[in-house]
């Protein structure tokens, strides 16, 4: 007879595997499907993790060629030995998905070799790479088969000189020039990594302006400080093929987003980053019932329950932000509804952040969606050059900027650019957890001298006014 599991989930991504750790440690049977050699999909494999351990890396190496003269450290020219950073990424990456192996074990959760499909709710037939296909039974099922690349029609990606995230984390040289083709997440924090390491990087954007989605205000400023640092910008265009030439090297057409002459531009790489779709394939969904979105992402309701009883869907194959934390608190989520508790994840307060330097971090609503909604909002802003702390770092580029509602003074949205931005948004999504207004921020003591003062300085601005400007 075969297997019989309370829970299977069918990928061990972030989603995945935090949703099936807590499913067993609300005492469920759990067992997660993966075709990958290792587990933790996407973010620990060729994602958040490895990128990471590159932006790290890069950010020092930049730092030691141009940030210690003037602190007084004198040190030759860096050298760059790009295999020993790749050995730390690796390192890091191991580290990372062994970890999940540990948890597994420690909760008892059963990992099947392979990839999932669902013939019908109750049952997930597991096909390994080599051998024969089994069938467990599971009272519930969980799809967290994650996302994968979009790709550009017309341009072949070989993960090597016309890569996606996926290539451009494991090239084997610095390019000369580095074209990249989306100034959304993925393109500006892998940019970075091989500008720093010292490529020409010029990249290509759709649209006027850079990381759609982020308050634009935030965004116009980090554009700036990228071109600052050498990263050139062609907005408002588009990529109209890559040719590649007999000795390797890519010529790469860019016209204007609107039409017209395009021009040719000489690349090494060229980096397609123009986001990524839901990943449902050899699911066997369509047999099953499970019905599909407009744009390929798995339906579900508030309690993450699909078009078919007993299966649900959880992280970047559903709507939503496609984000790690995103993808593990839903899976939190469904394991306690599962279990009959009230799972819940609150959409408005979920964080951002582009690990770049500076870092960009949002929370909430921007400034143009409280104009487009009509909200009568009001602004607190702090410079970081301003900050105390920020000036004895040499990181006094950015500010932080809160919005609030006028009337109520609850704090709407938070955006911060700046040197750990991505640390300090975590106090404005607190406080928007718990509904707070600008002042219960204001009136909170802050150590002296953090960046963290910024933080509060804004909210001060909210009220009756900033100290420290
Ligand atoms: P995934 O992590 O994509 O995992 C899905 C898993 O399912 C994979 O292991 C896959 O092999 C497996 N699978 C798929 N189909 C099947 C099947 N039929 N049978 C068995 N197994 C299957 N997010 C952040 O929040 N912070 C970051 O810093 C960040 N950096 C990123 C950097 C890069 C370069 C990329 C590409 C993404 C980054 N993300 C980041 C996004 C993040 O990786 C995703 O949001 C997250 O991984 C989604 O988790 P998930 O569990 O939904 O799916
Ligand atoms: P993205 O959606 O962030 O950005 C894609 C960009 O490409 C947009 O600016 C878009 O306007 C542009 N674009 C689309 N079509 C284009 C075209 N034909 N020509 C030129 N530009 C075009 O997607 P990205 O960067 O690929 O990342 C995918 C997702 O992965 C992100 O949305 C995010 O959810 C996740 N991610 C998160 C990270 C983080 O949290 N730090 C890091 C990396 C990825």
């Amino acid at each position: 007879m075969a297997d019989q599991f309370d829970l299977v989930v069918i990928g061990s991504g972030p989603g995945g595997y935090v949703g099936a750790i807590r499913a067993a440690q609300l005492g469920m049977k759990v067992a997660v499907v993966e075709k990958w050699p290792s587990l933790g999909g996407t973010c620990l494999n060729i994602g958040c993790i490895p990128s990471k351990a590159l932006l790290h890396a890069s950010e020092l190496f930049e730092e030691a060629g141009h940030g210690f003269k003037s602190l007084g450290i004198d040190i030759p020219a860096p050298v760059l030995n790009l295999p020993q950073m790749m050995n730390h990424k690796a390192e890091v990456v191991a580290s990372n998905v062994g970890g999940v192996d540990y948890l597994f074990k420690k909760n008892k959760i059963t990992v099947l070799r392979g990839t999932g499909s669902i013939p019908a709710a109750g049952r997930v037939l597991v096909t390994p790479q080599s051998g024969a296909p089994t069938e467990v039974q599971a009272k519930n099922i969980v799809i967290a088969t994650g996302s994968v690349s979009a790709n550009l029609p017309g341009i072949e990606i070989d993960e090597k000189t016309v890569v996606t995230s996926t290539g451009a984390l494991t090239l084997e040289k610095v390019p000369g020039h580095l074209l990249v083709i989306g100034a959304g997440v993925i393109g500006l924090e892998l940019g970075s990594v091989w500008l720093r390491l010292g490529a020409k990087v010029t990249v290509v954007e759709y649209l006027d302006r850079i990381l759609p989605g982020m308050d634009s205000e935030v965004a116009r400023q980090f554009q700036r400080m990228l071109q600052k640092q050498g990263m050139e910008f062609k907005l408002s265009s588009k990529v109209a093929g890559v040719d590649k030439q007999a000795n390797g090297a890519l010529q790469v057409r860019v016209e204007p987003s609107k039409g017209g002459e395009a021009e040719a531009l000489d690349a090494d790489v060229a980096l397609v980053a123009i986001g990524r779709k839901p990943y449902t394939e050899g699911l066997g969904l369509e047999a099953a019932g499970v019905a599909l979105d407009e744009r390929g992402r798995v339906k579900v309701d508030h309690g993450f329950k699909t078009s078919v009883e007993g299966i649900y869907a959880i992280g970047d194959v559903i709507a939503g932000p496609m984000l790690a934390h995103k993808a593990e608190d839903e899976g939190i989520a469904i394991a306690e509804i599962l279990a009959g508790q009230a799972g819940h994840v609150n959409y408005a307060a979920i964080p951002a952040v582009v690990y770049t330097n500076p870092e960009v971090a949002s929370v909430g609503k921007t400034e143009d969606e409280l104009k487009a909604e009509g909200v009568n909002y009001k602004i607190g802003k702090f410079p970081f050059t301003a900050n105390g702390r920020a000036k004895a770092m040499q990181a006094t580029q950015g500010f932080v900027k809160i919005l609030a509602d006028v009337e109520t003074d609850r704090v709407l949205g938070g955006h911060i650019v700046g040197k750990n931005a991505g640390e300090m948004i975590h106090e404005l999504v607190t406080l928007m957890e718990f509904s707070g207004a600008a002042e219960d921020l204001a009136r909170t003591t802050h150590a002296h001298p953090t960046l963290s003062e910024a933080v509060r300085e804004a909210a001060l601005a909210l009220g009756d006014g900033a100290i420290h400007i």
